[in-house]
């Protein structure tokens, strides 16, 4: 089962910390920055596909260029974004161990190139990508979400991707796909946690077809301007923002679609906590927990006070006309 954070706090040495202004404003400049690019992009109109391009930005990471902001109705919350240090150092990423603090520590040993993902089943077009093509398919977009993790935690966090939708309408689903499973690589040799019986690997996560095309599910390449973090789930993951946190899985190899709901890692390891669905329900409670709450992390101390949990993770507005007439407490 998920850990259950909240009760044991942050472990990863700087409990609640405010977000700096200072590092607030730079990043608030950083987006400015990248939106000023982006006009450009458009104005070459977005040739900037192929002027996709990766400076190496201090520190290391290696930015992402050519970004525009998302124009997809809900995909650019106004809540100050989380903290880059807690996002990318409080991490759930089972492959790696199950504290919070083993992925950015052993992550770094995942070789993210080359990267290639199969893209196949009920498709009249699958393939094998390369990370490079997927990179150049789509316009890339800044996105900022709410993440809501089903352990009670949340974050706000600046992604750069592209709707699911694109790679979806390339492949040309077949009339009889329903569903769409997405699945991580599971190497022992560069993931330690995968060695460890704590889920049956790899990690599968899936989605309704509908809801794979739904603008907001997000092939997410980078996070803050930058290309993601190992411990984020380098190179490409998926971020579906209105359900809990471990229906976006990392490091995707695989996209594979169905007629059928395919077997997913947690709802295997126990189906009664973790369902298909887990849309982000205030009403719906985790059996040993509730879902009422959540403590927004770098936003108080270690006592936090709890956010009230939005339905859909606030953006029913955008989804709730998906699960029309679905009796949400049955398909949890
Ligand atoms: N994907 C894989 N492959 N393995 C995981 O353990 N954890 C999930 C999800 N995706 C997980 C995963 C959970 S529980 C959450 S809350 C988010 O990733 C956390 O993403 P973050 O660490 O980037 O914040």
């Amino acid at each position: 089962m998920l850990i259950h954070s909240s009760s044991n706090g942050f472990n990863h040495g700087c409990p609640g910390q405010i977000t700096p202004e200072p590092v607030y404003r730079a990043r608030r400049e950083l987006i400015g920055a990248m939106t000023g690019i982006a006009a450009g992009a458009a104005l070459t109109g977005w040739a900037g596909r192929a002027a996709f391009a990766q400076a190496t930005a201090p520190g290391g990471a290696k930015r992402l260029l050519g970004v525009v902001r998302s124009a997809v109705p809900g995909a650019l919350s106004m809540d100050q974004p989380t903290d880059i240090k807690d996002a990318t150092s409080y991490n759930n990423f089972y492959e790696f161990g199950t504290d919070k603090a083993d992925p950015a520590r052993t992550a770094g040993a995942l070789k993210t190139s080359p990267w290639t993902v199969q893209v196949d089943g009920l498709v009249a077009k699958p393939g094998r990508f390369a990370i490079e093509d997927l990179l150049k398919l789509s316009a890339l977009e800044e996105r900022i979400y709410r993440l809501r993790c089903v352990e009670g935690w949340s974050m706000v966090i600046p992604w750069v991707g592209y709707s699911l939708a694109n790679l979806i309408k390339r492949v040309q689903p077949l009339g009889s796909a329903k569903f769409v499973e997405f699945v991580t690589l599971a190497d022992p040799a560069t993931m330690p946690g995968v060695r460890s019986r704590v889920l049956d690997w790899p990690y599968v996560e899936g989605l309704r077809l509908d809801e794979a095309m739904h603008p907001l599910t997000l092939l997410a390449f980078g996070m803050y301007g930058a290309v993601l973090p190992n411990q984020n789930g380098a190179p490409l993951r998926l971020v579906v923002p209105w359900k809990y946190g471990f229906k976006s899985s990392k490091s995707l190899v695989r996209i594979r679609f169905t007629d059928q709901q395919p077997p997913t890692a947690w709802n295997k390891a126990a189906a009664h906590e973790y369902g298909f669905y887990s849309n982000v329900n205030p009403q719906v409670d985790h059996p040993r927990w509730s879902q009422g709450s959540e403590r927004r992390i770098g936003e108080d101390g270690l006592f936090a006070r709890k956010r009230k949990t939005l339905l859909f993770n606030g953006y029913e507005a955008q989804v709730g006309q998906l699960y029309a007439g679905m009796d949400l407490k049955k398909f949890f």
